[in-house]
């Protein structure tokens, strides 16, 4: 929790602009995190709903992985300047991010609380994966409504 905190704090804080990297690829490199973040949810939500069997092992890798992926430092892909309104077309990523860092750190927070639990239950059956994929899925949306356009 705490590395999580720290790296959203840089983001609030990063405006002096140390990145170098061109918006377009920040950008990319955003959806990108957020693509493998998604590419595992989807085993673990496949098997949730008994669309993929249960395998323990699997899900226990797919829930390691997200965490793995929490452990990134978020800093770097929440560069000032690259919203939709900087980017139109590039990016999802709305400008409220940078007008509200402490409310996209909460949703954060939320997030890899949710994760954490997830890791507990994921390779200990069926029935504890699903509400555990069922409250993580809702920190995804609840972070989403907010700070994620529906369209580019
Ligand atoms: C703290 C906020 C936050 C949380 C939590 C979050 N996301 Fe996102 N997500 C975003 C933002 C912002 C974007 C838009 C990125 C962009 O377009 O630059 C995004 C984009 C995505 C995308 C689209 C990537 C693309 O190709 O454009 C997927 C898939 C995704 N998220 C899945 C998830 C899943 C699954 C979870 C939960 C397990 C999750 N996200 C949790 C903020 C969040």
């Amino acid at each position: 929790m705490r590395k999580l905190l720290i790296s959203t704090v840089i983001a609030a804080t990063a405006a002096t602009g140390a990145v170098a990297q061109a918006p377009s690829d920040v950008a990319k490199a955003r959806r990108a995190f957020y693509t493998l973040v998604g590419y595992e949810m989807a085993t673990l939500g496949g098997m949730a709903q008994g669309k993929i069997d249960y395998d323990a092992e699997t899900a226990s890798q797919s829930a390691k992985d997200i965490l793995t992926l929490t452990g990134y430092h978020t800093a770097d892909l929440y560069v000032p300047g690259t919203s939709n309104e900087d980017l139109p077309g590039e990016t999802r990523a709305k400008a409220a991010i940078w007008s509200d860092m402490a409310g996209v750190q909460e949703k954060g927070m939320a997030f890899y609380q949710a994760v954490v639990e997830l890791n507990d239950v994921a390779g200990t059956g069926l029935d504890a994966l699903r509400p555990a994929v069922g409250k993580l899925g809702g920190t995804c949306k609840a972070c989403h409504d907010d700070y994620r356009a529906a369209d580019f």
